[in-house]
C-alpha cells in the first residue's frame, strides 16, 4: 500500500509523505514547496486568492484542467493529478499576455488577489483566444479584490488576444500515462499526529473500507468538509482525522444519460452536471450557473450536496421536484431510494453505517411540463440561500394539472416536498391556483429565524415564489 501522495506539479513529478501529506494544497505549496505565489486569505473557498489549475482525467477526452481553490483541497485528493500554479504561467521570455494586460490596465494594486485572478481567467484562456466582459465576470465570480476594483480586471481580460495556452508546456501524453498508473494504486496515509486517510482506487476497495471503518468520514470534493476542517470544527488540532477519499474511484466518475434519466456518479462535479443537463433539463443547468463559483463547481459534487443534507442545499428542492433517486451501495448489496425518503431529520440520512451513495438518478421532465427551480439569496453569486424552491406541474390537454411536485429548502429542518400542496394542485388550472396555493404554502411550512432572516420573511417569500411561478405561466387576460 503506497503511503505517499504522488502528483505532478508544474510539469515535475513530486511526492508528499509523512505529516506534510495531511496539509491543504495551499499550505503544502507555500510551506513545503516554497511556491508562495499562491496566496491564502479566507481559507474557506470564498475569495479565490489561492486559485491554481487542477488537471484530472476526463473520461475518454483529453485531461481537463480547471481553476480550483487550493485552500480547501487536501493532498490525498490530488493523488495522480497535475497541479499548475502561478509560478509556471510566465515564460523565461516574459509575462504571459494576461499578466501583461493586467499590468498595462492598472488592474493590480497590493497584488494579493492578482495570482488568483490570473489562474481563474486561465480557466477561460486555456480554451479561448478572446474574452468578453461577461465571460471575464463569469470566470471570476469566485475571486475578490479589496483594493483595485473589478472594472480594470475585466478590461485587462478583454484586451488579451490569442494567448498561448500554458498547460501543454507541462502536460504531455507521457505525464498523463504516468499519472493514470498512479491513480490505479490505492493510497493510505498514516500519521500519529494527523490520523489516517485512505484513497482507494476502485469501488470494491472503497466499499470494503466503508464496512471496516464506518466512523471514517467520506470525502468527495471536500468543499463542505474542507471549510469546517480549516475552521477547526471537524478534526480540530490534536484530534486525528479518519477519512476515506473517493476521488480516484473510476466507477463513481462521470455523468451519463440512461434513456430519459441522467445518472450522476458520486464523483461527478457540479460543473460536469451543469454541462450535461444543459439541453435536456435547462432549468437545473441554470440553477447550477449561480451555484458557488467556477472553482468550487470544478470539485464539488452533486452527491456531496445531497449527502451533506443541509436544508438550504441549493440542488435539493430541484432534485425533489424532479423525483430524483439515490443509488446506495455497501459490501452486501445495493438499493435505490427516492430522494424524498433519504432525509429523516436535520442532516440525518436514512443510510446504514456501511452504506454510501454511488449516484443520483434524475429523470428529465416530460415535454410540456412546467418546471422551475430557484434560489433566493442576498447577492447573485457565491451566496448561501435564504430559501430555495422548485415546482413541477404536468397538465392535460385542457390545462388541468394532473401531477404536481412542490419542494422547498430553508423552511424546515430538511429540504422537503409538500404533499398536501401537491394534492391541492391536482385538478386545478395554474391560473386559478395563484393565491389559494400560495396561501396554503404559507400555512403549511414551519420556517425558523436565523442569522440570514426571520421565519416570517421566509414564510412570505415561500408563498411569493409560488405566486411568481404561477403568474409566469398565466396567460394575460
Ligand atoms: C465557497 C463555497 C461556496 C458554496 N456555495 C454553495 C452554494 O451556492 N450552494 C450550496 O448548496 N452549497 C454551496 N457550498 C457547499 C458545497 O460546495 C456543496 O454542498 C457541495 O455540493 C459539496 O460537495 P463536495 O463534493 O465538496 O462534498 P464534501 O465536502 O466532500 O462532502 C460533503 C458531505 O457528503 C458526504 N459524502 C461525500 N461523498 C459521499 C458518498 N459517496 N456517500 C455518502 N456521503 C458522502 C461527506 O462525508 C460529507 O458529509 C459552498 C461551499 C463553499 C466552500
Ligand atoms: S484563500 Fe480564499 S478561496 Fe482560498
Ligand atoms: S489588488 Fe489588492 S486585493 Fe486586489
Amino acid at each position: 500500500m503506497r503511503n505517499a501522495v504522488q502528483l505532478y506539479l508544474n510539469g515535475r513529478r513530486v511526492e508528499a509523505s509523512g505529516d506534510a501529506a495531511f496539509l491543504t494544497l495551499s499550505d503544502w505549496l507555500r510551506d513545503e514547496r516554497r511556491l508562495t505565489g499562491t496566496k491564502v486569505v479566507c481559507a474557506e473557498g470564498d475569495c479565490g486568492a489561492c486559485t491554481v489549475l487542477l488537471g484530472r482525467p476526463d473520461g475518454d477526452r483529453p485531461w481537463r484542467f480547471d481553476p480550483v481553490n487550493a485552500c480547501i483541497l487536501g493532498l490525498a485528493q490530488l493523488d495522480g493529478t497535475h497541479v499548475v500554479t502561478i509560478e509556471s504561467v510566465a515564460t523565461p521570455d516574459g509575462l504571459h499576455p494576461l499578466q501583461a494586460a493586467l499590468r498595462d490596465n492598472h488592474a493590480s494594486q497590493c497584488g494579493f488577489c492578482t495570482p488568483g485572478f490570473v489562474m481563474a481567467l486561465l480557466g477561460h484562456f486555456e480554451h479561448h483566444g478572446t474574452c468578453t466582459p461577461r465571460e471575464a465576470k463569469n470566470h471570476t465570480t469566485g475571486n475578490l479584490c479589496r483594493c483595485t476594483g473589478y472594472q480594470t480586471i475585466v478590461d485587462a481580460a478583454v484586451a488579451v488576444r490569442e494567448p498561448p495556452p500554458v498547460v501543454p508546456r507541462y502536460h504531455t501524453n507521457a505525464v498523463a500515462q504516468e499519472l493514470v498508473a498512479v491513480r490505479s494504486e490505492p493510497l493510505e496515509l498514516h500519521s500519529s499526529t494527523h490520523g489516517r486517510v485512505h484513497a482507494p482506487s476502485d469501488l470494491a476497495q472503497l466499499l470494503a473500507l466503508r464496512a471496516a471503518h464506518p466512523d471514517a468520514r467520506l470525502v468527495a470534493g471536500n468543499t463542505d468538509l474542507g471549510v469546517v476542517v480549516n475552521k477547526g470544527t471537524l478534526w480540530p488540532p490534536g484530534s486525528p482525522r479518519h477519512a476515506i477519499v473517493t476521488a480516484k474511484v473510476p466507477e463513481l466518475c462521470g455523468v451519463r444519460w440512461d434513456g430519459d434519466v441522467v445518472v450522476v456518479g458520486a464523483n461527478a462535479t457540479l460543473g460536469e452536471v451543469e454541462r450535461a443537463v444543459y439541453d435536456r433539463i435547462p432549468e437545473l443547468s441554470r440553477l447550477l450557473r449561480v451555484f458557488a463559483s467556477p472553482q468550487i463547481k470544478a470539485v464539488a459534487t452533486l452527491v456531496g450536496n445531497v449527502a451533506n443534507g443541509s436544508p438550504i442545499g441549493d440542488t435539493l428542492p430541484a432534485l425533489l421536484a424532479l423525483d430524483a433517486e439515490v443509488q446506495i451501495q455497501s459490501v452486501t448489496g445495493s438499493r435505490v431510494l427516492p430522494l424524498s425518503e433519504l432525509y429523516v431529520g436535520y442532516r440525518n440520512l436514512a443510510l446504514d453505517r456501511s452504506e454510501l451513495l454511488t449516484a443520483v438518478r434524475i429523470p428529465a421532465p416530460v415535454p410540456n411540463t412546467l418546471f422551475s427551480a430557484v434560489k433566493v439569496c442576498q447577492r447573485k453569486d457565491l451566496d448561501i440561500s435564504f430559501v430555495g424552491a422548485a415546482f413541477r406541474l404536468e397538465r392535460d390537454d385542457v390545462g388541468r394539472i394532473t401531477d404536481a411536485r412542490v419542494a422547498y429548502g430553508g423552511v424546515g429542518p430538511t429540504a422537503a416536498r409538500l404533499p398536501a400542496i401537491e394534492a391541492l394542485l391536482v385538478g386545478q388550472r395554474v391560473e386559478d391556483s395563484v393565491d389559494v396555493v400560495a396561501t396554503a404554502i404559507e400555512a403549511e411550512i414551519t420556517p425558523r429565524s436565523d442569522v440570514r432572516g426571520s421565519a416570517e420573511g421566509r414564510r412570505v417569500l415561500a408563498g411569493n415564489l409560488y405566486r411568481r411561478f404561477a403568474l409566469a405561466h398565466t396567460a394575460p387576460s
